[in-house]
Order: C-alpha cells, then sequence, then structure tokens
C-alpha cells in the first residue's frame, strides 16, 4: 500500500498548525526531522514540536532522527507521541539496542540507511524493524536532488526485507520520480519540497499519490 509522508522540514514553521491542517485529510503520517548539527549539518526539531504536534493532529508521527546518540532520546520521544521512530545504521549507538528499546514504549522502529551505505549493513535487522528508511539524498537538508545510487538500495531492500514491511524513501521525492521508486520496490514516499511549497498541498499528494499507484501491480 502507496503511503505519504509530508515532511514538516518544507513547512512554513511559522503557521506549523495550519500547514499541518491542510494535508492531515490525505496524507497517511507526518514526517519529522530530528537533526543534531553532528551527525548532519543541519539542526532542525526537537521535542517540543514533535509534543506540540501530538496535540494538533492525529496523524502517524513519522519520527527521523538524524542524530549521534538515539539511546539516549528515545524515551524522550516516544513520551513525546512518536508513533513510529527512525534510527540511522551509520550513527555509534548499537542500532539492535535502539530499536529493543523503541519497542519497549509501544512505539513503531524503522531502521534508516544513507545513499552510499551498502544494504546487507542492515540484513540482521530484518524481523526486528517495522520500517527501513533507504535515504534517496544525502541527509540534512531538503529541497536536493534525488541520489541515483540509492535506486539500486531499494531493489535490494525489498529483496532483503520482503513484501511485508514498509520500505520509506526521503529525499528529492516528486511527482515526476515516483514511479520509478515505487517501481524498485519503495511504498512509502517522503516528501517535503514536493508538498509544502506547492499553493495546494492536498493536490500535490494527491498527484504523488496517482503517479505512485501506477507502479503498484495489485
Ligand atoms: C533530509 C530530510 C528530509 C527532507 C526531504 O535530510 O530527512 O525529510 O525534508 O525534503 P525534500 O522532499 O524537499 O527533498
Ligand atoms: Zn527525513
Amino acid at each position: 500500500m502507496i503511503k505519504i509522508s509530508p515532511s514538516l522540514l518544507a513547512a512554513d514553521i511559522g503557521n506549523l498548525t495550519s500547514e499541518i491542517k491542510r494535508i492531515e485529510y490525505c496524507a497517511d503520517m507526518l514526517h519529522i526531522d530530528v537533526m543534531d548539527g553532528h551527525f548532519v549539518p543541519n539542526l532542525s526539531f526537537g521535542v517540543p514540536v514533535v509534543k506540540a504536534i501530538k496535540k494538533i493532529t492525529a496523524l502517524t508521527l513519522d519520527v527521523h532522527l538524524m542524530i549521534d546518540n538515539p539511546l539516549k532520546f528515545i524515551e524522550v520521544f516516544a513520551n513525546a507521541g512518536a508513533d513510529i521512530i527512525t534510527i540511522h545504521i551509520e550513527c555509534p549507538d548499537d542500532a539492535e539496542k535502539c530499536i529493543d528499546l523503541i519497542k519497549t514504549f509501544g512505539v513503531r522502529a524503522g531502521i534508516a540507511l544513507n545513499p552510499n551505505t551498502d544494504p546487507q549493513r542492515i540484513a540482521h535487522l530484518v524481523n526486528k524493524v517495522d520500517m527501513v528508511l533507504q535515504m534517496t539524498v544525502y541527509p540534512g537538508f531538503g529541497g536536493q536532488s534525488i541520489e541515483k545510487c540509492a535506486i539500486e538500495n531499494i531493489i535490494k531492500l525489498r529483496k532483503i526485507f520482503g513484501n511485508d514491511i514498509d520500505l520509506e524513501v526521503d529525499g528529492g521525492i516528486y511527482a515526476n520520480n515516483s514511479l520509478e521508486i515505487v517501481r524498485a520496490g519503495a511504498n512509502v514516499l517522503v516528501a517535503g519540497t514536493a508538498i509544502f511549497a506547492q499553493g495546494n498541498s492536498a493536490w500535490a499528494i494527491n498527484e504523488l499519490r496517482n503517479e505512485a499507484r501506477k507502479g503498484v501491480l495489485i
């Protein structure tokens, strides 16, 4: 099933409530990027923002931790209302420990990998994670162009993890490349610029979804 997770990074931060309201009836999740200035060269949202968003929407909160030490912060993000917490395999903390900890809070666990990371590095996490996040750009900033090498990784990840897992892609996703991405095996599309930079975000979501659905065989 195709799911669309608009990335809040591209929203008008001064008007978060109305930005969320204009997408919530047609989005499947809300993607919230957390950056620490170490794991990635940028800063973004933290725990208070997740907590505030939880109060204004029933959307599944898809929290993407681009931080060095997720073990220290999983509990606070879970308590703030995250429904899915995704950590990076490239961070120094032990991925299995992080995933186990995420699950103790009844939160779904995701594992992310950068475009230049070998998918085999996360193969041991089959049956442990609820979602795999293939970065289609190098993390840290919105508005970048997709890294073509990530498409090969999507194909490999779908083979490794099978058909039942959510395979999310994040970065440089637009209606005009979503079909290729879905054909490769992705089913959860994160899009920031393609959705929030449009005057009509709901229309942009529908366009993305319609293109992506052409790649689904059943
Ligand atoms: C990048 C973030 C993305 C970003 C995507 O590090 O993880 O979620 O917001 O933005 P677009 O869709 O503009 O490439
Ligand atoms: Zn993200």
